[in-house]
């Protein structure tokens, strides 16, 4: 963990805490009045897990930020710090905020949504706010400070300073322009903002999504986490996806093998005679079908490799099909040290070539071409005779690790 600092609306000082690696997409969580970061306790835990990096901010006059001595709680001021932190992220984040938060988002991405954030989660966030629900607000704000005069992280100068019902007018107002796809997530039971109130400033959104978390009037709430956890990790895959890996011509050799080993192959051990009448052979799973009339496969030898010399000159070879057992023979003919025959069992087939007894199938083959490949050689080899093994599973390759077959 570590805390980020900004300067906002007037050069007021505002702090965050960041969790989670910088190379992952942003999320900036934005409380609600009366609260402070920490509010957010799990869901920022959970959101890191999910591989998101995690901004949680104190609003001005809350937890460690500045309290301003001109006690500037207005929306112009809020909207100004939001806009200002934005700007000075150098990353989009996706903005979660809940209540006031909320309102602040949502006047904040009126305008150049799309270059300040990449989406919006609206939590709890009172809508049309009547008089009644206003006085709620202030009276909850009223009641938490009374708990704890003195002692609560928040600049009680807010209950005052705080007009709800124009937040709430100025969200509806911003609706139909945040230019950004955008979940809104209400308390089922919610006393501040109603299933139908919230339901029709969904509809007035370019691109919004509505979701309830039952039992509860507010989502931001410890046993609710997981809920609202849920929601929120969803709306991000979907919505702002992380990052792939990418792999461009020139880039390094690691993440081009990374991007060819989403393709899930079989596991193979290449084999022939050398003129000295010693066997050579080599796992490969560049293992590949050709030709059904005429029989051909083909396999790719890296030239650097010990047996290169003799598979690419070899009249005759062998590509042997491994099966779930035979991982260890496939380490061995990958591996440096061993002697690779002395430890498997193998037999010399029908047409001369070493033939691993016991794999899923082996072909032996007549070499028929061998083409440039780059830094491998394709080794085309027409079929004179292959034995399978029709009961055996497979050993599987798959992202650098060996897998075997899995049913879902
Ligand atoms: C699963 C797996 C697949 C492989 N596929 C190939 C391949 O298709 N072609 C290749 O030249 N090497 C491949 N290799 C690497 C060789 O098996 C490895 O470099 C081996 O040590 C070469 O042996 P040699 O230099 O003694 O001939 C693969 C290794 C593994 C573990």
């Amino acid at each position: 963990m570590s805390l980020m600092e900004f300067r906002g609306f007037a050069g007021v000082r505002l702090e965050a805490e960041v969790t989670g690696s910088e190379d992952d997409p942003a999320v900036l969580l934005v409380h609600g009045a009366g609260q402070t970061r920490a509010v957010w306790g799990n869901v920022a835990e959970a959101l890191e897990l999910a591989g998101r990096r995690v901004i949680s901010l104190d609003l001005r006059g809350h937890g460690g930020s500045e309290w301003p001595d001109d006690g500037r709680y207005d929306p112009e001021a809020f909207v100004g710090d939001l806009r200002a932190i934005l700007a000075q992220l150098g990353t989009r984040p996706v903005v979660v905020a809940s209540t006031l938060g909320g309102w602040i988002a949502a006047a904040a991405l009126e305008q150049d949504a799309a270059m300040l954030a990449s989406g919006l989660v609206l939590i709890d966030v009172p809508v049309d706010v009547d008089p009644i629900a206003s006085g709620r607000i202030g009276e909850r704000l009223r009641d938490i400070a009374g708990l704890a005069p003195g002692q609560v992280p928040w600049d009680t100068r807010l209950i005052g300073a705080l007009d709800a019902s124009a937040m709430a007018a100025r969200m509806g107002e911003a609706a139909a322009k945040i230019a950004l796809p955008t979940l809104y997530v209400r308390g089922a039971v919610s006393e501040i903002v109603s299933r139908d109130d919230a339901t029709a400033f969904v509809a007035r959104l370019p691109d919004g999504e509505f979701a309830e978390v039952e039992d509860t009037a507010l989502v931001v709430r410890e046993d609710r986490i997981d809920a609202l956890g849920g929601y929120l990790i969803d709306f991000l895959e979907r919505r702002a996806p992380r990052g792939s890996p990418e792999y461009r011509e020139g880039s390094d050799a690691r993440t081009f093998r990374d991007a060819l080993g989403c393709f899930a192959t079989g596991v193979t051990v290449v084999t022939a005679i050398s003129p000295d009448g010693t066997p050579v052979g080599l796992t490969a799973n560049s293992f590949t079908s050709v030709s059904l009339d005429p029989p051909q496969l083909l396999v790719c030898i890296a030239n650097n490799a010990s047996s290169a010399p003799f598979l690419r000159e070899a009249d005759r070879f062998a590509v042997n099909v491994l099966q779930i057992g035979q991982q260890p023979t496939s380490n061995r003919f990958a591996g440096k040290s061993e002697d690779r025959f002395a430890a498997t069992p193998w037999e010399i087939g029908e047409y001369g070539t070493p033939v691993l007894t016991g794999s899923l199938s082996s072909f032996e083959c007549a070499r028929e071409a061998v083409h440039e490949g780059g830094d491998h050689f394709i080794l085309v080899g027409h079929v004179l005779k292959a034995i399978f093994e029709p009961r055996r599973d497979p050993l599987l390759y798959f992202r650098g690790k060996y897998r075997k077959l899995h049913f879902a």
